[in-house]
């Protein structure tokens, strides 16, 4: 499966994809990573590891729908297949998610439904839940919305600040997200109507995440 992901900063989602795609997951390769900010510091990393590149600047558009399709374009001429989206700071057009139906998936730092949107780690702080975590869901029109493939909770300890509550997310989201993709590139889920079908190995490859977290 060829993949492109879609990053707008630090990218360590983004990394994390690439190193196990070399790693463990033979099913899928990482072929581009594009971005529309060129200052994205990801950006160095994929060029350090061979993986091409593309950017472009939204704002160079008037409409949505024209970055959009310029992007749909790019992954169109390098054979994409399939779509993780890592701190992609944009929000897609009905068209172009409906072009990627059930190809596109995204990673979130909260447990969705919960906390959709951003500062999402000032807002559970300030909401005194006692448990967060990450999300890795299909992707669909509305922001943070779509089927979830796979999650994993922390708990928010009371001297939990944002900084601290980022940090151990992140580390799940690191752990997660290439599990998530390679349950696609191995074709171990279907998806029925927006439900998700979990085949024996995908129930056990997520269980694993659990067990190797000592929970
Ligand atoms: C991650 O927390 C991800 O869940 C969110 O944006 C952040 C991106 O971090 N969508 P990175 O660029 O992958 O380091």
């Amino acid at each position: 499966m060829r993949v492109a992901i879609l990053i707008s900063g630090r990218g360590s989602n983004m990394e994390r994809l690439v190193d196990s795609c070399k790693i463990n997951n033979k099913s899928a390769s990482i072929e581009l990573v594009f971005s529309n900010n060129d200052k994205a510091s990801g950006l160095s990393f994929a060029k350090n590891n061979n993986i091409k590149t593309s950017v472009i600047d939204h704002r160079i558009f008037e409409k949505r729908e024209d970055f959009d399709h310029e992007l749909d374009k790019k992954l169109r001429e390098n054979n994409i297949d399939f779509i993780c989206n890592a701190g992609f700071m944009r929000i897609l057009s009905e068209d172009f998610v409906n072009n990627w139906f059930n190809k596109q998936l995204n990673i979130h730092p909260s447990l969705l439904p919960d906390f959709k949107g951003l500062d999402v780690h000032k807002r559970v702080i300030e909401s005194k839940t006692n448990i967060s975590g990450c999300t890795v869901h299909l992707v669909r029109a509305g922001v943070d919305e779509g089927p979830i493939i796979g999650q994993i909770s922390t708990n928010v300890e009371s001297n939990d600040n944002e900084e601290i509550l980022a940090g151990k997310v992140l580390k799940l989201e690191h752990i997660l997200y290439p599990v998530c993709l390679k349950l696609f590139s191995d074709n171990l889920i279907q998806i029925n109507e927006d439900k998700i079908i979990y085949s024996k190995e995908a129930i056990d490859q997520l269980d694993e995440i659990n067990a190797r977290l000592g929970k």
